[in-house]
């Protein structure tokens, strides 16, 4: 059973988060319901500003799309740190909580003419150049515009992070940035400094996601390092910012241990002083860009369980009981895009003991099944499932598959629960369609 530090197990046996009773929370707002935890959240965003920079000028940027919301924009702005943003709707989704533009980094393999034109109208602080084609656009746009943009390179480091290979960046053969192995990214540099309008302010990396240590990311000091310490060469000045990325893993199940933040900058810190200090690199700030690592653990999702089925198979122990949810690929795809793997508790009925192996199955036409054989006091109909570790990825890979409606989402802070995204309708489902005349006779 996993249990985070920010929950408790009531006296009665209910499962409660942020002080909320959870099975009290799933009669008020129905569900499926995304409970995320704030004080979880809050702590998390300032253990990673004090951990870094404790020891190195570093600037904690959340990743947005991890998850994102209005009021999500809010506590990010209040805790100080920088934000990323990966598209025109998280961008938008920032300015429209009236996030500050100058802490913004801009994101995106493929920024669109509108993108771009929007990063520098609302005046992003940072925007992260993926390729040649952006390269020359974005000049174009900003000199229009009389501007002068900030930007970074994105690399391709080439290291190979041991992470599920969808969620897998920094190696030679992917979508995106600039390799530094091709010369791609000493190119780009090159064409930025000839760029009248764009201002080069550092190089920035992202590995992968979901790592459970910090080799990776040791390897990406030896090699973002060496590299700028060669371009500051190449073009006579430093720059001031190196990044490298997100991608620190989190608890899913109770056997995972990924390193804490502090031991992570522990391994990360003295690395970079020591191979800064080899290449004389100087001193750049540090980025990271921490997305799973600052909401996922803060996250439930909390189901209704319906039907218990229980059916016969050939191999030990010849039956399965499948319990299914009231939810399912449409609020996770994690298990079907990833495999996934999660771990949960009967919400009002936590204290009993978990005899039953089961497997949960989501309502999709599909054979969605969100957690394979785990073991739970046997479900019956109107029991409440929370699924752990669901704040990161989850709302915000969200989707109408079967025309479900996507759920709420409530924050949830010492015993008070306020809802930040309101659950959609049926009405909002069809909101968007439209029947051409010739179709209505
Ligand atoms: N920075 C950049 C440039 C990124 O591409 C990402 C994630 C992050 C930061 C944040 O990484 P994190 O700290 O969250 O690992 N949908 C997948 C994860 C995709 C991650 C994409 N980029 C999943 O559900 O596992």
């Amino acid at each position: 059973m996993l249990i985070f530090e920010h929950q408790r197990i009531s006296a009665n046996g209910r499962l409660e988060i942020g002080g909320c009773d959870t099975a009290a929370l799933a009669a008020e707002f129905g569900t499926p319901l995304y409970v995320m935890d704030e004080t979880a959240i809050r702590n998390r965003m300032r253990a990673w500003h004090s951990a870094f920079n404790a020891l190195y000028p570093t600037g904690i940027a959340y990743a947005s799309k991890a998850f994102l919301t209005t009021a999500m924009v809010r506590i990010v702005e209040q805790e100080g740190l920088n934000l990323d943003v990966a598209s025109g709707g998280e961008l938008y989704t920032a300015v429209k909580a009236g996030f500050p533009a100058d802490r913004l980094v801009f994101h995106g393999n493929n920024k669109s003419d509108d993108e771009l034109e929007m990063g520098l109208r609302h005046n992003v602080g940072r925007l992260v150049i993926d390729n040649f084609h952006e390269l020359e656009r974005l000049n174009a746009f900003a000199g229009a515009r009389g501007m002068k943009q900030g930007v970074l390179i994105r690399c391709t480091p080439g290291i190979d992070p041991h992470t599920h290979r969808l969620i897998r960046t920094g190696q030679e053969d992917t979508k995106f940035g600039f390799s530094i192995k091709s010369g791609d990214a000493a190119e780009a540099a090159r064409r930025i400094e000839a760029s009248p309008n764009l201002e080069l302010t550092g190089i920035h990396c992202h590995l992968g996601s979901n790592l459970m240590d910090a080799t990776s990311h040791l390897d990406a000091v030896d090699v973002m390092v060496a590299f700028l310490a060669r371009l500051q060469r190449d073009i006579n000045r430093t720059l001031s910012e190196l990044d490298l990325g997100g991608g620190l893993g989190v608890r899913y199940l109770p056997d995972q241990r990924p390193v804490s933040v502090e031991t992570f900058a522990g391994s990360v810190v003295p690395n970079l002083i020591e191979t800064l200090d080899k290449h004389g690199a100087g001193r750049p700030r540090l980025g990271l860009e921490p997305g799973r690592s600052i909401v996922a653990e803060a996250g439930t999702t909390l189901y209704t369980i319906g039907a218990v089925k229980e059916v016969a198979i050939p191999s030990a122990p010849g039956k399965r009981i499948y319990v299914n949810i009231d939810g399912g690929m449409s609020d996770n795809p994690r298990p079907q895009l990833y495999e996934a793997r999660y771990s949960a508790i009967l919400a009002n009925r936590a204290n009993e003991s978990p005899d039953t192996q089961v497997t949960i199955a989501g309502k999709h036409c599909e054979t969605d099944i969100l957690i394979s054989n785990i073991d739970l006091p046997l479900p019956r109909p109107g029991d409440i499932l929370a699924v752990q570790t669901t704040g990161a990825y989850n709302h915000s890979m969200a989707s109408n598959y079967n025309r479900l409606a996507r759920p709420a989402v409530v924050l949830v802070r010492e015993g008070t629960a306020d809802l930040i995204v309101r659950r959609e309708t049926l009405e909002d489902i069809v909101a968007r369609d439209i029947i051409p005349d010739r179709l209505r006779a």
